[in-house]
């Protein structure tokens, strides 16, 4: 289990540390964190910035930890010897550190940041081959070289989750749709598709039948059956011809209120042989889950259907 770490966990954070230190040391990584890094203080203040979580066993002993931390970095500002993927918005990972070797506490921990954020920024030393073999393994793309504050380099990676895991789907979803034609069947197996892969609150479709939309099928709790055209997110998406995000569901004039626990959500229309047929409804339980990420996705993918 994750969470926060606390001014309470400070002796035994330092502790892990230290082990983290000798796990280097054995496996030939000679000189990163020689200096005592990351001292007290620096630990001390990703606590006040409530920054720093642990990874705990039932017994609520401390396996591991990181400091996860909203962008931008100063020291990411300029990479060497090529190019970050892009300067989307970003999250950063310093300072992972795992009390013994083996045990996939780092996955863990790279797991529950994915679910955090959409894109993440790392560095790790050239000789730490763990870390980089851990990074490779995850997907992360090798992006340059940076330099610390101190002027020391270091090997940086950039990983665009969101876009990874909606290319993964797109795949997918092309091989299900090839062979397929029924619009509801296939409506049907990409509300699934989408809804497993991320969690969504309710994810789904509203037919276009004769002046109104219609529900078709989803994921998710039951709702509204019918919706005309023009009204809520889904019958201006049809109106308007084009995707509607809507970070903040109060703001937007006109929301149907489904159920009281949708926050944002995303609408894309749906086209078959020039007119909308349909359009894909998705909705979160928190505020501004949906960027221009899933709606260059999400269009992409209703295409194959
Ligand atoms: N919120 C939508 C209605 C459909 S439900 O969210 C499933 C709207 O305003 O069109």
């Amino acid at each position: 289990m994750i969470r926060k770490a606390t001014y309470e966990d400070l002796p035994e954070l330092m502790e892990v540390f230290g082990k983290a230190r000798e796990i280097m040391r054995a496996s030939g990584n000679m000189n990163q964190w020689n200096d005592g890094y990351p001292s007290e203080e620096i630990v001390r203040k990703d606590i006040e910035k409530g920054v720093s979580y642990v990874l705990f066993e039932d017994d609520s002993k401390i396996i591991a930890t990181m400091a996860f931390i909203p962008g931008p970095d100063p020291t990411y500002a300029k990479i060497y010897d090529g190019e970050w993927l892009d300067d989307s918005p970003y999250h950063v990972i310093h300072r992972i550190a795992a009390a013994e070797p083996g045990n996939n506490a780092a996955y863990r921990l790279l797991a529950w940041a994915f679910t955090q954020t959409e894109c993440i920024r790392i560095d790790t030393h050239k000789d730490n081959i763990i870390m980089q073999h851990i990074l490779d393994k995850q997907e992360f793309t090798h992006c340059g070289m940076i330099y610390l504050a101190n002027g020391d380099p270091r090997e940086a990676y950039q990983m665009k989750i969101k876009a990874n895991k909606y290319k993964a789907l797109y795949n997918l979803a092309k091989c299900y749709f090839e062979g397929e034609d029924d619009l509801i069947a296939n409506m049907a197996n990409l509300s699934a598709m989408l809804h497993r892969k991320f969690g969504f609150w309710w994810t789904g479709f509203y037919r276009v039948v004769g002046e109104q939309l219609v529900l078709g099928p989803f994921q998710g709790p039951t709702a509204c059956t019918k919706i005309a055209y023009g009204k809520g997110v889904c019958g201006s998406a049809w109106k308007r011809g084009e995707t509607i995000v809507v970070p903040d569901v109060e703001e937007f004039p006109g929301h149907i209120a489904c159920s009281s626990e949708s926050q944002s959500e995303i609408v894309v229309p749906v086209w078959r042989n020039g007119r909308i047929v349909a359009v894909l409804d998705i909705d979160s339980e928190k505020l501004g889950t949906f960027t221009e990420t899933d709606k260059v996705w999400l269009e992409r993918i209703v295409e194959l259907i």
